[in-house]
């Protein structure tokens, strides 16, 4: 499974496997799909990926594809895109900034706005092949929000948290003219204030990033990664609505069984991250394989309210945020320590460091089962594909 981790949060060498990656990709991918080939897929399928509801459908695939190029490029699973979360890693002087030179470069210079630093910085390492006619130059081009007139902001995490509120999904005439709904606020169709999410930050990025051929500035798949995630974040905050929208009505390519163009993959295929073989470092689950060490935790999506955590003492307890007693816990005296693993038969299991079993869910026998730490304030075990949890606690 590939982890997906807030870009803030990256090792320099973890930022320099993917922008390895990314530049061995530019350079020669598989026939089918090198970096330029992938641009060209974005330029020649504007209407079946914007302005309609398959927006984050058609980019999950379109990222999934991207993700996959790149493992295979440098024959390493555990490559994984990062996200940008550009409502909290906004300002150059501050934590968490990604346009450094170790990483996306940073800002364009001079009168024609040209990226000067970085491992993208110039024509000869990063030529960008496939342009508009509204590209001139052959190299990457930014001209951040503060430097163009009028300035422009990036959205605030206010905005991120109304966008991620809204219900339903999308609404009819399901495309740029919605005045409603989960898609058009966060792609940024909808017009002021407080929204324009997506279209905002590619409008902020400036230069290459404002046009039908903005994945060739590597932070596209950044902020996609981002947008994607939060698609995600909404389905778990709203378990209650219906993940997409429309069956029908929509324009072709965006209904739930339509295929998306140029793919046969269609919006029903990609509603759910797991099947997929990602997923992001905020969702509150622990899929097999995965290990938590003492005094580690998982969160519950969106607001953090509930967690559990593995504690010093050796147990496992279930909180809900401000509460001075766990809504549960393995056991209220002190064990041996050691971790605690979701294991690969559906077991999660509490083990001291000599491998002898302290505690366990007793839901052997359910290969690939994850844990997930749920917004309702419950933590349950399901099995893939099942709605059903085969353990649950409070319970
Ligand atoms: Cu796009
Ligand atoms: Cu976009």
């Amino acid at each position: 499974m590939a982890l997906r981790k807030n870009q803030n949060s990256l090792s320099a060498a973890e930022k320099k496997q993917f922008t390895d990656a990314v530049i061995a990709l530019k350079a020669g991918g598989r026939d089918d799909n090198t970096y330029d080939q992938l641009v060209s897929v974005h330029l020649n399928n504007i209407l079946a990926g914007h302005f309609g509801p398959a927006f984050f459908p058609w980019h999950r695939e379109y990222l999934i594809q991207f993700e996959q190029a790149l493992q295979h490029i440098k024959n390493d699973q555990s490559i994984a895109l990062p996200y940008w979360d550009w409502s909290a890693n906004q300002s150059a002087t501050s934590f968490g900034w990604p346009f450094t030179q170790d990483f996306l470069g940073g800002n364009g210079q001079g009168s024609n706005w040209q990226v000067m630093d970085g491992p993208f910085a110039g024509e000869s390492k990063w030529p960008l092949k496939v342009r508009t006619g509204t590209e001139p130059y052959p190299f990457l081009v930014r001209r951040f929000g503060s430097s163009q007139q009028p300035q422009i902001s990036l959205p605030t995490p206010a905005d991120v948290q109304a966008a991620l509120g809204v219900t339903p999904y999308d609404v009819d005439p399901w495309n740029s003219a919605s005045q409603s709904g989960f898609r058009s606020m966060t792609e940024g169709t909808i017009p002021p204030p407080g929204d324009h999410m997506h279209i905002r930050v590619h409008a902020w990025v400036g230069g290459s990033m404002t046009t039908f051929t903005s994945p060739n500035d590597p932070v596209f798949w950044l902020h996609h990664c981002y947008v994607d995630r939060l698609w995600s974040d909404w389905q778990v905050l709203h378990q209650d609505q219906v993940a997409y929208l429309p069956r029908l009505g929509a324009r072709s390519g965006h209904n739930l069984y339509d295929p998306m163009p140029p793919w046969t993959v269609r919006p029903a295929d990609v509603l759910s991250t797991w099947d997929h073989g990602y997923h992001y470092d905020t969702d509150g689950f622990l899929v097999a394989g995965e290990v938590l060490y003492p005094g580690q935790t998982i969160y519950s999506m969106g607001d953090h309210r509930y967690y559990l955590s593995y504690e010093n003492d050796g147990n496992l307890r279930f909180w809900q945020r401000g509460w001075g007693r766990p809504l549960w816990q393995s056991s209220d005296s002190k064990k041996p320590l050691g971790k605690c693993t979701m294991e690969s038969q559906g077991n999660l299991v509490i083990r001291d460091n000599n491998n002898n079993k302290i505690w366990d869910s007793q839901t052997d026998g359910h290969p690939g089962s994850f844990l997930v730490v749920r917004p309702d304030g419950k933590a349950s075990i399901f099995q893939p594909g099942v709605p059903t949890p085969i353990w649950t606690r409070p319970s």
